[in-house]
């Protein structure tokens, strides 16, 4: 049953430098991309594909959309980097759009996804000390289990996944892992005076697109009031449209005391993350205390404004609701033996291969590849489909026909 393509001279050129220059921490599909536009990735042979991971969600606005291209440019030729060391233009103006457009008081702004964890586990330690009274150095904060909050050696101390942390020791202490999706446990961890912060995924994403039980978002909200500790929501990968709300909390209409962004804030064009809080808890950290070169930086500014501006005005929470239904309705019709299970929310879904090959999503991915969509699997079994916000019902139809057509290299 298994496929073996042939591979242009100029793709296996691409593949060995990265090979022989490039430190092996990825395991790519063996295709070289060089350009994209919209839900569209383009190979060096000129081969076209749907893109069906949109960068792990970061490509929300699809790529190289022409409005935030624009904007990035035209910022790129007036002014780049200040450093926080001196005020610019643009920060203000995005510190003021990011709050209202998020109603909270104040933004923290930083780079990649993890900064910002960083980040909010930092203030909800202060916020624990200074508002809550815990003991200083006893501070904890409630995780789950197959989570995914990045790769930093603090975060990775409270991964529960063997291949994000071992030999990489020792850990940083003060978390506590509790079962996603089961507020009993959660209640429990809670009653420790010294819980500062839960920090979870309100849909866990590398994990496998792990939807929780209706009841959860606000279950969480509900005990973090009761027992003083600050809900710590990490949309990095849920956030900003994906799951046919701007944010995933939404679904619940629940809204948490930090929230953490990255990823679509910048279109997929450069690091922007994004901490969002109230004063009672941001005015805890002082100048000097917490920062980044990079972070809050004019290109940055600019960039994030108009990508969140292009969320709402080319309506992307409501095409990733309708497509995202589309789409999982049709796959359901499918009714491939070897997909056991199809979840998901808006447009982050995800299926699981049934197969006596452990390879078969791996390979799958491969045929989806030969036959033009690009996705990835996650944890052996799932694969991720997450196309950009833009797909329309015609392509999503396409989509599924390569699905269709792709799953026959299993039998
Ligand atoms: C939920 C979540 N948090 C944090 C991160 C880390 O973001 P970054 O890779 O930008 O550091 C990711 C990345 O996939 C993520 O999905």
């Amino acid at each position: 049953m298994l496929t073996h393509t042939s591979m242009s001279q100029k793709t296996a050129h691409y593949l060995h430098l990265e090979e022989e220059f490039g430190a092996h921490n990825y395991h790519p599909l063996p295709v070289v991309l060089e350009r994209g536009d919209g839900v569209f990735l383009y190979d060096v042979d000129g081969k076209r594909y749907y893109d069906f991971l949109s960068g792990y969600s970061a490509v929300n606005q699809g790529h190289c959309h022409p409005r935030i291209i624009h904007k990035l440019i035209e910022q790129a030729q007036k002014l780049t980097l200040t450093s926080r060391a001196f005020h610019s233009n643009l920060l203000g103006e995005y510190a003021q759009f990011i709050t209202s457009y998020f109603g909270f008081d104040k933004v923290l702004p930083m780079n990649t996804g993890v900064e910002a964890v960083e980040t909010a586990i930092k203030l909800a330690r202060r916020w624990g000390y200074v508002n809550k009274g815990i003991e200083e150095n006893k501070a904890k904060i409630i995780v789950c289990e197959q989570n995914f909050h990045g790769r930093t050696s603090t975060v990775i101390s409270f991964s529960t996944d063997p291949s994000s942390y071992t030999k990489f020791g020792p850990f940083m202490p003060g978390f506590e892992v509790v079962e996603y999706d089961n507020l009993p446990a959660l209640e429990k961890a809670m009653q420790d005076k010294n819980v500062a912060g839960f920090l979870f995924e309100p849909i866990q994403g590398e994990a496998g697109v792990k939807v929780p039980a209706d009841g959860y978002i606000q279950g969480i909200r509900a005990l973090c009031n009761e027992y003083n500790v600050l809900m710590i929501a990490d949309e990095i990968q849920t956030g900003l449209a994906r799951t046919g709300k701007m944010l995933a909390c939404d679904h619940e209409n629940v809204k948490p005391d930090i929230l953490i962004l990255g990823k679509a804030l910048s279109g997929g064009t450069i690091p922007v993350s994004a901490v969002l809080a109230n004063n009672d808890i941001m005015l805890n950290i002082k100048p000097g205390e917490h920062g980044s070169t990079y972070g809050g930086n004019p290109l940055a500014c600019a960039v994030a404004i108009e990508s969140l501006k292009v969320l709402k005005e080319e309506n992307m929470t409501d095409n990733a609701a309708a497509m995202g239904e589309l789409f999982r309705n049709m796959l359901k019709q499918l009714q491939s033996p070897f997909i056991t299970t199809i979840r998901g929310k808006g447009l982050l879904n995800a299926i699981v291969v049934s197969h006596s090959n452990p390879d078969a999503a791996w390979e799958l991915c491969l045929e989806l590849k030969a036959n033009g969509l690009l996705a990835k699997p996650t944890h052996g079994d799932k694969i991720r489909f997450a196309p950009p916000l833009l797909i329309t019902a015609e392509q999503v139809h396409e989509c599924v026909g390569i699905i269709e057509k792709s799953l026959t290299i299993l039998a």
